[in-house]
């Protein structure tokens, strides 16, 4: 079993952010979004792993490098133009070979994870292939893709799934304007290598992608098995700015503390807190979940639940909350600062008048003055 991480495409839904970096790089409770999925396919034992990327190859390939501290090896594969999740499996072929592997898109995040779920593909290949069946369109028994879904509230925004008594796909629509379930299409998906021949017939979709929809319809069109299985625990698409918050609260209700920083005598710390090495916390309050990074400054402020603030920030007379903040970034004087998402080396400083919260989404270099 082999894995293949999506970490190309556009993100423009998380512009301004994805201008100048990758959105599978912005960081959930202080820990790159693609790191995991990369632990979490390591954890299923899974060790050779692809990485698809796009236009932030080099700032991808920078930060994962070969997969060592991860204990898999990556081989990436660059993908020049966002063409389609099913281009990226076209482009994969030779990384692929005839190997079953799981698709990762290397924005989500799950609350499951992966093993149980790669486990009981492989068993059911194996059990149901005694002796070995070909995996062809006669051979209904053995599932030559495996979907993840999960109930929403809006399924007209996502990938819909059709599933028949014997819990077989049927049928599957992208972002359908009438849905006929509310099963979305999770963003992880095990193949066998019948993908290829699928991938390569599909033809563009009207918005010019190669769909893993389609090439999955084409599997079940050509006579073969889709399987499927209901996502347990939470799941989210991280690619915009509120799901991103949400499963940065997410992460940090599921963390111990611990401070390694320094905490000065008039700082009080309540509830789960992490304060990384080298940060320090001057005259301010920290309630938890919290993370704080490496060398950042937290001065006469304070920092309320579900923040997570990167290395080498500094936050000085302001209050934080429910925000996520990159590296670098300075905020200083704001008297409340909400539901915000904060590029690296930013500066969001206030001059004298007050105003009653501030609610923003700033991409890296920005510079903001409240006056
Ligand atoms: P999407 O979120 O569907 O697409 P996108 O990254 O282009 O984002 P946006 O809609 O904001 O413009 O992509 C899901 C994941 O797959 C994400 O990690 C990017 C990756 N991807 C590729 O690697 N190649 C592709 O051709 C596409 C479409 C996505």
């Amino acid at each position: 079993m082999k894995g293949l991480i999506l970490s190309g495409g556009a993100g423009t839904r998380l512009r301004p952010i994805t201008h100048t970096s990758a959105k599978q790089l912005v960081p959930i409770a202080n820990k790159p979004i693609l790191f995991y999925g990369i632990e979490d396919m390591a954890a299923a034992g899974i060790t050779d792993i692809g990485i698809v990327t796009g236009q932030t190859a080099d700032e991808v390939e920078a930060a994962v490098g070969d997969g060592s501290r991860f204990g898999v090896n990556i081989t990436y594969i660059n993908q020049p133009d966002p063409l389609g999740l099913a281009h990226c499996v076209l482009i994969a072929a030779d990384f692929l070979g005839d190997d079953d592997f799981v698709m990762y898109l290397g924005d989500n995040m799950l609350e499951q994870n992966l093993s149980g779920f790669v486990d009981r593909f492989v068993d059911a290949q194996r059990s149901l292939s005694e002796p070995r069946l070909l995996d062809g369109p006669g051979d209904k028994a053995v599932p030559s893709a495996q979907i993840l879904l999960c109930p929403v509230p809006d399924p007209s925004r996502f990938g819909v799934a059709t599933i028949d008594a014997a819990g077989h796909v049927v049928d599957l629509v992208e972002k359908p304007a009438d849905p006929v379930s509310n099963l979305a299409l999770v963003g992880v998906y095990l193949f066998t290598s019948a993908i290829h021949d699928a991938v390569a017939a599909i033809e563009p979709s009207p918005r010019g992608e190669l769909e893993i929809t389609d090439a999955i319809q084409w599997l079940i069109d050509s006579g073969r098995v889709v399987s499927h299985e209901i996502l347990e625990g939470w799941w989210l698409d991280t690619g915009k700015k509120d799901p991103l918050l949400e499963s940065n609260r997410r992460v940090l209700e599921s963390l111990e503390g611990s401070v390694r920083g320094d905490v000065d005598e008039r700082s009080t710390i309540d509830g789960m807190v992490i304060i990384e090495q080298g940060a320090s916390i001057v005259n301010s309050h920290v309630r938890g979940p919290v993370v704080i990074g490496a060398d950042a400054r937290v001065e006469n402020s304070y920092v309320g639940p579900y923040t997570s603030l990167a290395d080498d920030c500094i936050i000085r007379d302001s209050e934080v909350e429910n925000s996520v903040v990159l590296e670098r970034s300075v905020i200083s004087g704001v008297p409340r600062l909400v539901d915000s998402l904060i590029g690296r080396d930013a500066k969001v400083e206030r001059s004298d008048l007050r105003p009653k919260a501030t609610r923003l989404m700033i991409g890296d270099d920005s510079s903001v003055g409240l006056v």
